[in-house]
């Protein structure tokens, strides 16, 4: 048998597979709660046959959001929410963390429920645009976190990691990659600070590691994690000083017992091997590059070592059994991208199983 249908490990749990649901933002939290509902916890459920399902990106705090409808994991009703959504999950023999978000500077006021800016870690706008509900808009300049507010940052993140345990998830994933706040600190063209979190590559790896230590003492290093993408040009992210960088936070990281390592390898595929070698734990891959997505082929990582877990995004939307349709080798459905973000059950509830097989097709309400 292939490597990656074998049982895994991480923390506290035991994985049925070595297959990976990543983390993908649906912007489904349509109530003024912004909590996830019975829709969501019927789309997940759907998916527990992965090792481990990662969620959607959830803000930590109001301000952490970025995007429409995201869920958020800082008030008693999202805590409600998602107990449901990880009842439903644990009903099926999954097992599922949380990926606690904070988007920083890829925000845009009209997206939140209530009247905030995004903030970052300078006041550098970044090039492009993102989805409101009004159509794309222009990024906005950020305000730049005062060191009094940067320490909140810490303490919401941790706030964030004992309401995921509330809620019953098995642990959290720190969104570190893709160009949202952790990430921004990490780069120099978002991150101009002259002070302590700015500057030099430790300086800059400060805020990633101070989030980690806060979290780890609230919920334990065995249900933490954490995702980076080094060199993700994603977010108008521009990095130097890569791999002093990535092995100073990597062997930092190695000093706090986390339950995974989640690389996302798009940027810089050449530092996987090496940050590979330094990471002493388990290490989840998403071998995702330009152009291509994580498939089939990719299996083949897992039976030569080259990680310890493998993670699908996009081929997880469409194909809710995914470990069972490649372990035998199935058809797998393509997704319908134009219904990923926002929306309801159309492109989100409604993929199939295959005929007789495991995953559950209960039925959405709303
Ligand atoms: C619709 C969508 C939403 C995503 N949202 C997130 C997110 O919230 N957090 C995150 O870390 N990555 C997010 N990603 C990136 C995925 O986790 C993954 O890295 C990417 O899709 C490449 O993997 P794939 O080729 O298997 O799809 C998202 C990707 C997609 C397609």
């Amino acid at each position: 048998m292939r490597a990656a249908f074998t049982p895994g490990r991480i923390g506290r749990q035991e994985l049925r597979n070595r297959i990976v649901m990543a983390p993908m933002t649906r912007s489904r939290a349509h109530g003024p709660d912004l909590a996830p509902g019975e829709m969501t916890a019927t789309y997940y459920a759907q998916r527990a046959s992965a090792g481990l399902i990662i969620t959607e990106g959830i803000q930590p705090s109001a301000v952490g959001q970025g995007y429409p409808d995201t869920p958020g994991l800082h008030s008693d009703a999202q805590v409600a929410g998602w107990r449901r959504v990880t009842d439903a999950v644990h009903a099926e023999g999954g097992v599922i963390y949380a990926q606690l978000m904070h988007t920083g500077r890829i925000g845009h006021p009209s997206n939140y429920r209530t009247p905030q800016q995004p903030v970052g870690p300078s006041a550098v706008r970044a090039r492009g645009q993102i989805f409101t509900h009004e159509g794309p808009r222009d990024f906005v300049v950020p305000r730049e976190l005062s060191a009094p507010e940067i320490e909140q940052t810490v303490r919401d993140f941790a706030d964030a990691a004992r309401n995921a345990v509330a809620a019953g998830f098995d642990g959290v994933e720190l969104h570190g990659a893709n160009g949202y706040l952790i990430h921004q600190f990490l780069s120099g063209n978002a991150n101009r600070r002259t002070d302590g979190w700015g500057g030099s590559p430790r300086n800059r790896a400060r805020l990633a590691l101070e989030v980690t230590a806060a979290v780890t003492e609230a919920i334990g290093g065995d249900r933490t994690a954490m995702r980076l993408s080094p060199a993700n040009p994603l977010n108008d992210i521009e990095e130097e000083d890569l791999t002093e960088t990535y092995h100073h936070l990597v062997e930092e990281l190695n000093g706090f017992g986390l339950s995974y390592l989640h690389l996302l390898e798009t940027g810089a595929p050449e530092l996987t091997p090496e940050l590979r070698r330094a990471w002493k734990g388990v290490m989840v891959l998403n071998p995702a590059t330009p152009g291509s997505r994580t498939g089939p082929e990719h299996l083949s990582l897992v039976d030569e070592g080259a990680t310890d877990l493998l993670s699908f995004g996009r081929l997880f939307i469409s194909n809710p059994d995914l470990p069972e349709r490649l372990a035998t080798g199935a058809d797998l459905v393509e997704p319908d991208m134009s219904r990923a973000y926002g929306g309801d059950g159309r492109g989100y509830t409604d993929y199939p199983a295959l005929a007789g097989g495991a995953a559950p097709s209960r039925t959405a309400s709303a």
